[in-house]
């Protein structure tokens, strides 16, 4: 990719011509892309473009059918070598992989514990190097907790700790902030910019395109598992972005199969509440919702945090289609979401701060920085 800053540095870690299926799925097509010490790369692409699969094979979680991942120039360890792959690459994932049961340091050094002698785990030392990692880096979590009584942000910073512990020099994020609430989402940019600065290759997956902008140095689009633009991110704009995600003709489409949304009245099922059930948080589940067949037409629709992992632009349909459903049919919409993009089709905002109503926004369009404030407990209501 096209990295002018530093053209003759060695890729910490490149991809080349990779080729993934499953089944019919050709998930990956020829895909290459490399990440610089010193660079964050952001890799974005709607639902389904092939970015996990990616990071699945840069991580030696999965082989590649065909194409080469390479590490400083040298070829990848055998699949088998986990320890290898994990001294080159980390990759911290949307869902915690630290175990509950161990404790913070147990986890930081996981498969590769200081020993005193053959079978002897230097219990003093371990926990010594982790709170040493930890303290270096400003990260504020005590080595003796275990894992399961942490925070989702104080998880990562295990896994972000136990990379470093590792000498890894090359650090994957694959939706980081999902699970995140915004404080703990700021901390993270911060972690990562830190990391950043002091040399370490990022690649960074997110379908918050401002969070792109705010942390990346370069940015990549996948499309149907095809490489569609690099390029640094100075160069590039928001639509331009979502122009690369979204094809050619700049039409979205939406995936698997005719897909039209219904024009009639929403009939979810009865008995079974719309908002009882945590629908999984793709366009397509929350398309079948909507196409669900039954009666009676229920009077609310519940939707909790609908466009939660929803690329951009299935995003903005998803939104327009609830809008649309609410307003024709005359059913109610109760939703829940920690995204101010989803407040915009609402007409009536209640902010909830630790567990009691704080305030309440009654007169769209909202204020941003007023809906942010009282988030966080600050402010008076509009
Ligand atoms: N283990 C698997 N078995 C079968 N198909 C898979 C598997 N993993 C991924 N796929 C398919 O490969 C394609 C790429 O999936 P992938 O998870 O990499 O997309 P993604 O860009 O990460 O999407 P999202 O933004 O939803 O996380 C999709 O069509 C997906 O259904
Ligand atoms: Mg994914």
């Amino acid at each position: 990719m096209t990295q002018p800053d530093i053209p003759s540095a060695p890729a910490a870690a490149s991809a080349e011509e990779i080729h993934k299926r499953f089944g019919s799925t050709h998930a990956l097509r020829g895909v290459g892309l490399s990440l610089q010490g010193g660079r964050c790369l952001g890799l974005v692409g709607r639902n389904g473009a092939g970015k996990s699969t990616l990071i699945s094979i840069l991580s030696g979680l999965v082989p590649p059918d065909a194409g080469e991942v390479r590490f400083d120039g040298q070829l990848a360890p055998s699949l088998g070598d986990v320890a290898a792959w994990r001294g080159r690459i980390a990759t911290v994932f949307q869902h915690s992989m630290v175990v509950p049961g161990l404790t913070v340091a147990e986890n930081v050094f996981l498969g590769r514990q200081p020993r005193h002698g053959p079978g002897l785990v230097d219990w003093r030392r371990m926990r010594e190097q982790a709170r040493k990692i930890m303290a270096d880096w400003g990260f504020d979590v005590a080595a003796d907790t275990p894992c399961g009584s942490l925070t989702v942000e104080q998880r990562q910073v295990v896994e972000i700790t136990r990379a470093l512990a590792a000498g890894t020099r090359c650090l994957l994020l694959d939706e980081p902030t999902a699970a995140l609430e915004r404080g703990a989402a700021q901390r993270l940019f911060a972690r990562v910019r830190q990391l950043r600065e002091a040399g370490v290759a990022i690649m960074y997956i997110s379908h918050h395109l401002e969070e792109v902008f705010e942390i990346c140095t370069d940015v990549a689009v996948l499309r149907d598992g095809e490489l569609v633009l690099t390029a640094p991110m100075t160069q590039v704009g928001k639509d331009d972005l979502v122009t690369a995600m979204v094809g050619e003709r700049g039409q979205i489409t939406i995936p698997n199969g005719p897909g039209r949304l219904p024009r009639g009245p929403v009939q979810p099922r009865p008995g079974r509440p719309a908002g009882a059930r945590r629908a999984h948080p793709t366009w397509s589940s929350a398309r079948s919702a909507w196409r669900r067949p039954a009666r009676p037409c229920p009077a609310l629709i519940v939707a909790i945090t609908p466009t939660r992992g929803v690329d951009v632009a299935s995003k903005e349909l998803l939104l327009a289609e609830l809008d649309r459903i609410t307003r024709q049919t005359g059913v109610s919409l109760l939703l829940a979401s920690d995204e101010l993009d989803d407040l915009g089709i609402c007409d009536r905002v209640l902010v909830l701060v630790r567990g009691e109503i704080f305030t309440e926004f009654t007169e769209p369009p909202f204020d941003r920085e007023a809906l942010i404030a009282a988030t966080e407990g600050l402010g008076v209501s509009s």
